[in-house]
């Protein structure tokens, strides 16, 4: 299934203000919590808080259980833009996006179809 990606602008259109949908962020994915607001334990203005935002570091203070977390997944609507992600670290080197290696790997193409 393909995932859904947004820019951190249009996750920021999501604020709950003046009717609009609560999305919120949480390790680079994207929630659409508007339904869950009621019925958070530690209350709806928490979530509220993060409305449009990136939420992981206030969520995982709170030590939310493994229920916590599975119930998360269901509210899930997609992922953040690769280039809106925080966490870019450990996938940023070993994928080939960046144009200099493409370019070595299209050099590659050539030395396999020549010598291959
Ligand atoms: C940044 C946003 C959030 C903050 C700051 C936050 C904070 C908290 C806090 C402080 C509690 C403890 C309440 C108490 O014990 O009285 C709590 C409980 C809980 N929260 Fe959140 N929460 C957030 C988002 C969410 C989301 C998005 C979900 C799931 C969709 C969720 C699910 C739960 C559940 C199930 C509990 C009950 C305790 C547990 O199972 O860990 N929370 N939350």
């Amino acid at each position: 299934m393909e995932t859904t990606l947004y820019s951190l602008d249009e996750v920021s259109k999501n604020d709950g203000k003046g009717g609009n949908r609560v999305w919120i962020i949480i390790k680079d994915a994207v929630y659409d919590v508007t339904d869950f607001i009621d019925e958070h334990p530690g209350g709806g203005d928490l979530i509220q808080e993060w409305a449009g935002k990136d939420g992981t570091k206030d969520f995982d203070d709170a030590g939310h259980s493994g229920d916590a977390k599975k119930d998360l997944k269901k509210y899930k609507i997609g992922e953040l833009r690769e280039e809106d992600r925080k966490q870019k670290q450990a996938k940023a080197g070993a994928k080939t996006e960046n144009p200099e290696l493409q370019n070595r790997s299209f050099c590659s193409v050539i030395s396999c179809g020549l010598f291959g």
